[in-house]
């Protein structure tokens, strides 16, 4: 069952959990929004979250815990060697994925540095189905390169495919013969594709890229960072997986994977994060590198309770009704704003939504970062924190080139079970508002450009002074309502 039908006019997601604990919530007034957004230099990582009123600028480490993880929590063996916490985590992540050896880390890109440093050379080819930011930082510095060998389809914003994280089976097979399967260490398939919109692959697709894995000799490694999302798009697009468990569909995944890393910020809704494998050879190589990047053995960098609540979280994201929740209220999100004829990423995916900033200020050159200044602009309009997925977090080329990136999307978190549906409509509301009025928003450029991921902490300015006609824009508009 994926979603609870109504007796009257349209079903809506539903809510399959109840709130015990709320965290106050402040709308600063317009005026407010605007000096706050232009001293975090209109770059929405840098806000403060009291001026905050809606944070979808991540699903990570912000998703809301279960009452059972909490609990957990409480029991945690803190110890530096030997924490029977590490054995639970051990014992569930061998009962869910199949994998002997866990390596625990203290988040996502923790475990990219490790794998990054043991298999990475100078001159590696690594192919993938999209890069995410940290991933191709780490492969950048160990000397390799990013390859990605997407389908055609994964970069057309609006689309039916329901798998547009599938890898093209034969640029692949090209790319490997090309520069010699010698030189092509991995092969890494991220689940619910971050950059185009958290879009998933197929179980079909991996059983594909599996086989040309064996067939040159290749590992595979899956980023299951956003596995949840994926795992529910299978299950309810994938017709020959319907009628497979999610744990079963898990194991399948897990089971054409040589190594599977993730952030437990997103995945099992907690902190931290790991990798996973089988061979004992492949866990020696990592097992090295813990110590000393990560912490000893047995907590790799993460804190015992939060290794405790994993356990806990990986085992509810076995459940179909916990692991709809994000992409059915995503769905709603998306559908809503194409009712109002907002230009956004189809299907809806997992994570969150994604408004196509290339097409909602199209007069925004590439240059002057479409998807940031739309971000800005979302949180003068309403106090919500979205983040930029587009030309903004590419890094410059050798020569000092902007690499114009291939969409320009204002992503909307939705960390999992945080926001009502009141909250959304909220949000499709103010970027209606947005639309009406986007020939007011302009351009940004830098001020402080810092040389990897930039996004992070880089500082700019609006071209003009359109931040400032926006706000007043609104107030006129709204009155004295915030
Ligand atoms: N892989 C994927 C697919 C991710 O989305 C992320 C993080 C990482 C790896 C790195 O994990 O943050 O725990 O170090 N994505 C976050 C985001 C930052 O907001 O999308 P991390």
């Amino acid at each position: 069952m994926s979603q609870i039908k109504f007796y009257q006019g349209e079903s809506l997601p539903l809510e399959m959990h109840k709130v015990r604990i709320v965290q106050k919530l402040n709308l600063i007034p317009v005026e407010q929004r605007l000096k706050a957004i232009s001293e975090a230099g209109s770059n929405t990582f840098l806000l403060r979250n009291r001026d905050v009123f809606l944070d979808m600028l991540t699903d990570s480490g912000v998703n809301a815990m279960s009452d059972r993880q909490i609990a957990a929590m409480m029991e945690a063996d803190d110890s530096y060697a030997g924490s029977e916490t590490f054995y639970k985590l051990e014992a569930k992540i061998k009962e869910i994925f199949g994998k002997e050896y866990f390596l625990p880390a203290h988040q996502g890109r923790a475990c990219e540095h490790i794998i990054s440093k043991v298999f990475v050379k100078n001159g590696s080819v690594i192919p993938m189905n999209y890069h995410f930011t940290t991933t191709k930082s780490h492969i950048t510095l160990c000397g390799g390169r990013v390859e990605e060998v997407y389908a055609d389809v994964a970069l057309e914003a609006s689309s039916k495919h329901p798998f547009k994280g599938n890898i093209d089976i034969d640029k692949l097979t090209d790319l490997i013969k090309k520069h010699g399967p010698e030189n092509v260490p991995f092969v890494r398939m991220e689940a619910g594709t971050n950059l185009i919109g958290g879009q998933p692959f197929s179980m079909e697709n991996m059983r594909q890229v599996r086989d040309i894995c064996d067939k040159y000799g290749i590992l595979l490694v899956l980023d299951a960072s956003l596995l949840a999302d994926n795992l529910y798009f299978i299950k309810v697009r994938e017709e020959s997986c319907r009628d497979m468990s999610i744990r079963e569909i898990t194991r399948a995944m897990a089971d054409l994977s040589d190594i599977i890393y993730f952030s437990a910020r997103k995945l099992g809704c907690a902190r931290g994060g790991g990798i996973a494998t089988s061979s004992p050879e492949l866990a020696d190589k990592m097992r090295e590198l813990l110590p000393l990047y990560e912490g000893f053995l047995t907590y790799g960098g993460m804190s015992v309770r939060e290794m405790e609540a994993l356990a806990i979280g990986l085992e509810e994201t076995m459940d179909e009704e916990m692991i709809n929740q994000g992409p059915l209220f995503i769905a709603h999100m998306v559908q809503e704003l194409e009712k109002r004829g907002i230009p956004v990423v189809t299907p809806p995916g997992g994570l969150g939504c994604h408004v196509n900033a290339m097409e909602f200020v199209d007069h925004i050159p590439q240059e002057q970062y479409p998807a940031g200044a739309l971000a800005a602009a979302l949180y003068i309009a309403g106090g919500i924190r979205g983040m930029e997925r587009g030309t903004l977090s590419e890094q410059r080329d050798e020569n000092g080139n902007e690499t114009l990136a291939n969409m320009e999307l204002l992503r909307l978190a939705l960390p999992r079970r945080v926001f009502t549906l009141s909250q959304v409509m909220y949000a499709v509301d103010r970027i209606a508002w947005l639309y009406e009025n986007r020939k007011l928003i302009g351009g940004l450029s830098f001020v402080e450009e810092p040389k990897v991921l930039r996004f992070f902490f880089g500082k700019l300015v609006p071209v003009d002074d359109w931040q400032i006609k926006l706000a007043a824009k609104f107030r006129q508009d709204f009155g004295d309502s915030l």
